[in-house]
């Protein structure tokens, strides 16, 4: 191998690895900003000397070209589906069943996993490469969607061979998911495009696998969950549970609240369980899977038709209930799109009471025949927006009202249209009041500026009053202003002033966060603020200089050079820098005054006064980050006993080396 072969392979090597920490793990070693240093070094090399990329390097995540059509893949062994049981007789009955056809008379062992309401795919390794992915398709012949499946993060391209050799070959199976804040964040950015948004998560998922173009898959974070193997030569596996551990350890993205159990009702309480967590899990499932854990006893039990003897499902209670719609009104939206919404006799659906639901746009109606009305299904998933599913048209009585969309804003009067091609209609005004408050509730929420006590309101008050037309009026509003406002104790005004003046130390990703440039979110703000350091860049930057940066696609870089091209936009931000909004880079002060600030420190070799854990917490307290691979980015490695290869690294490299007592002597531990 060449130097620069040698470097390629290093940093592939070091991506691959920071890639299964952040994604599979959850855990990540090394900050974004770092991680983006990494790939961009990857992508300069490559540039400049293409032979060096190979199939497995993260640079070819994104770039296969759009297909015409999806090729068929015939599955080595069929993907089967699954038995349903609906409540906890038919479990049992199940449970029953297996034992009498093994003569076995004890608890059984099961594995229980969460149900995932994705869509199911097989991945396929030879020699530790992925070479293919394909749907289920009917679960004999799928469709070849490999270039798709490379876009998602938490998929190895190379499986993690530390511990286990590559297979000859591994089928891999899983369920490919799109996570209920993505979803949200999706069909928001639809709707805001005009675009038909998606009725839930696992249709998101599986439009978006099976796009021909697959720089939109890449632009939609899906994910990924493995639960099982198809035919595996080169490895040998005994049982589901020592699959999963299997799976975990290759790097493959494995379900965290899966578990191993003993008889029936250890089912019974881990689909309890689960049903209370359901809520609170960031995608969505509709039940558990229930499999035999030994692999000798599932092939002895053996398959029928289309589903296996030795696994289940159990599904969790329906979301859906129905009710009747009484009205249907009108919001606008931050960017002037009118969506319709039922208003509905309340009732509870899964344990929520529900009274309003999204019907989404004109299309949607038309296409559902929505009237007033109408006995209707509605369903909640997750913290989704509930929606309507279908009518009832049986229970109709001829009374029910058909209904259209006004063709003037409902809250500024006026004229809405709909532009060629897209699903919204939208008001065009943009001093319109109810986008003014959207755009101002957004600007001063969590995530954004974070202004304490600034609620909907509040909002609607200073809105209406015309205190506030844009989110700089609000660094100007006086506490005679404020005190003038309905319930508005002058305590509550000083609070208010103060939570304002704080927000002005927000850092700048934040600030371009709360602006609601177009396709700017949290991630892609934080992205932008990396690379730019400040406004005055961003402001110079031009479309291919915003291309330039990884994970900035054309529609981004094109939204942000619009927003500084407006100038009421430039003049909000001149307006927010006099008033004092400070508008600086992440790193805060604090930070740069600590000892390790900045640091970028490996431990190598066994540590004799911490563990490894510990002296990772200690390094981040002091301001530092620790790292598990030395580069020449590194600042120093302390060395324990037996250190390995990290210390021979780092002296190649020339990075400074200290033993332990050091360290505890400039951390100022020992003196
Ligand atoms: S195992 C023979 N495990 O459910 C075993 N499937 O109704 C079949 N699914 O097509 C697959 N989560 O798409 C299995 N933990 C899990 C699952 C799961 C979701 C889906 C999968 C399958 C469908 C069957």
């Amino acid at each position: 191998m060449t130097e620069l072969q040698k470097k390629a392979a290093h940093l592939r090597e070091q991506i691959n690895y920071h890639n299964y920490r952040y994604y599979v793990l959850d855990d990540p070693e090394i900050s974004d900003a770092e991680y983006d240093r990494l790939m961009r070094e990857l992508i300069e090399l490559e540039k400049a000397h293409p032979e060096l990329a190979t199939p497995d390097s993260p640079t070819q995540r994104i770039g296969g070209a759009r297909l015409e059509g999806f090729e068929p893949v015939t599955h080595t062994l069929p993907l089967l589906s699954l038995d349903n049981s609906l409540n906890e007789a038919e479990i049992i009955e199940f449970d029953d069943r297996i034992r009498r056809n093994l003569g076995m008379s004890g608890d059984m062992e099961y594995v229980c996993e969460p149900k995932l309401d994705g869509l199911a795919v097989e991945l396929v390794y030879e020699n530790g490469l992925l070479t293919v992915a394909s749907t289920r398709g009917d679960g004999y012949v799928g469709e070849n969607v490999t270039q798709n499946i490379r876009t998602i993060k938490g998929v190895p391209l190379k499986l993690l061979t530390t511990f286990i050799s590559p297979p000859d070959r591994l089928e891999v199976r899983g369920e490919v998911i799109l996570g209920l804040r993505e979803f949200q964040e999706l069909n928001r950015r639809r709707q805001e495009e005009g675009e038909p948004t998606f009725a839930n998560p696992r249709n998101a998922a599986a439009g978006s696998l099976r796009q021909l173009d697959p720089a939109i898959t890449a632009a939609r974070p899906l994910d990924i969950f493995c639960y099982g193997v198809g035919q595996h030569i080169g490895l040998e596996l005994k049982s589901q549970w020592q699959t999963l551990q299997t799976l975990k350890t290759l790097g493959l993205k494995v379900n965290p609240l899966a578990r191993l159990v003993r008889g029936i009702k250890e089912v019974k309480d881990y689909h309890a369980d689960l049903l209370q967590q359901r809520e609170s899990l960031p995608y969505e499932i509709d039940g558990i899977v229930v499999k035999v854990n030994d692999f000798s006893l599932q092939e002895r039990l053996g398959v029928k038709t289309k589903s296996p003897r030795w696994a289940i499902a159990y599904k969790f209670p329906a979301q859906q209930e129905t009710t009747q719609i009484l009205d249907i009104i009108v919001q606008v939206g931050r960017t002037g799109v009118l969506t319709p919404v039922a208003v509905m006799q309340p009732v509870q659906v899964g344990g929520v009471e529900v009274s309003r639901a999204t019907l989404h746009n004109q299309d949607e109606i038309d296409r559902k025949d929505v009237r007033i009305g109408d006995w209707v299904v509605v369903q909640r998933a997750g913290d989704v927006i509930p929606e309507v599913v279908k009518v009832i048209t049986t229970r109709r009585t001829g009374r029910e009202k058909p209904y259209t969309l006004p063709k003037k804003c409902p809250v500024c009067g006026s004229e809405t249209v709909r532009l060629e091609g897209e699903v919204a209609q939208r008001c065009i005004n943009l001093a319109c009041p109810a986008q003014v408050k959207e755009r101002i509730y957004h600007f001063a929420s969590k995530g954004a500026m974070d202004i304490d006590g600034l609620g909907d309101k509040l909002v609607d008050q200073l809105v209406e009053k015309g205190l506030v037309k844009d989110v700089a009026d609000l660094y100007y509003l006086t506490r005679d202003e404020l005190v003038s406002l309905e319930r508005m104790a002058e305590k509550s005004a000083d609070n208010l002033l103060a939570a304002i003046e704080a927000s002005k130390k927000r850092p700048l990703n934040r600030l371009l966060f709360a602006l609601g440039i177009r396709f700017v979110g949290e991630h892609v703000a934080r992205v932008l603020v990396n690379s730019f350091k400040n406004l005055d860049n961003l402001q110079k930057a031009t479309k291919e200089d915003l291309m330039q940066v990884y994970e900035i696609g054309p529609q981004v870089a094109e939204s942000v050079v619009d927003f500084f091209a407006n100038e009421e936009n430039i003049c909000i931000l001149e307006r927010l820098k006099k008033a004092g909004v400070e508008m600086k880079p992440l790193e805060d002060e604090e930070d740069a005054e600590k000892i390790l600030a900045g640091k970028i420190i490996v431990f190598t070799g066994a540590l004799q006064t911490f563990t490894r854990k510990e002296a990772r917490e200690l390094v981040e307290l002091l301001g530092g980050r620790a790292s598990s691979s030395v580069s020449k980015n590194t600042d120093f490695v302390v060395v324990g006993e037996n250190p390995g290869s990290k210390a021979t690294r780092a002296q190649e490299l020339g990075v400074e080396i200290m033993s332990e007592n050091d360290f505890r002597k400039l951390v100022g531990l020992d003196s």
